[in-house]
């Protein structure tokens, strides 16, 4: 069987969530998923396609997610790999595509990753922490602006990807 890994980052929980339906949708495909948190991953050398994912915050990556490119980058650069980010929140959440910080934009060129994918967040005034979160989680930002059926299109397509260029 083709085993993918799905690593992630974020806070709040609404990246992993994500990094699971993605899982769910490559399981659903036949692939062997691995879903971990990006600091908990241990080499990707088993894996024959990565998926990374991080949140957003202050425009930046999880440093989570960051030291997982960093470490893994000689072997990430031997196997397809996929980045998304999720953040944007509000009415326009799912028609923006943000640009990856300048660090990560450097660390995808040298491992040669796919066009990252831009999903929105998640904003729970119930959860947020600190002054700057409460303020952040406020008015149209506030919500679940997730899109699944967007998300599992996306992962879908990875395994698709996968199949025909594992299977050449
Ligand atoms: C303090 C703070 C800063 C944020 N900064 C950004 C940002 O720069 N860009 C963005 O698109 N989203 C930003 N967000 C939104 C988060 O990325 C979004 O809530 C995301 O779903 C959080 O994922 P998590 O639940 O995995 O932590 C920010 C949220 C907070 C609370």
């Amino acid at each position: 069987m083709i085993t993918v890994l799905v690593a992630y980052a974020g806070k709040h929980g609404g990246t992993r969530e994500i990094a699971e339906v993605v899982g769910e949708e490559l399981r659903a495909e036949e692939f062997e998923v691995d879903v971990c948190g990006a600091a908990d991953v241990d080499g990707v050398e088993k894996y024959a396609a990565v998926v990374v994912g991080s949140a957003l915050y202050y425009a930046r990556w999880r440093p989570e997610a960051v030291r997982f490119l960093e470490r893994n980058a000689d072997a990430l650069r031997e196997r397809p790999v996929w980045l998304f980010h999720s953040g944007p929140c509000g009415p326009a959440a799912n028609l923006v595509r943000v640009s990856l910080p300048a660090k990560v934009t450097l660390l995808a060129a040298a491992i040669d990753a796919e066009r990252t994918e831009t999903f929105g967040g998640r904003l729970d005034p119930a959860t947020a922490s600190g002054v700057l979160e409460k303020l952040m989680a406020r008015g149209e930002r506030a919500g679940d602006f997730r899109d699944w059926e967007r998300i599992r299109a996306w992962a879908r397509d990875i395994g698709r990807r996968v199949r025909s260029g594992v299977a050449i």
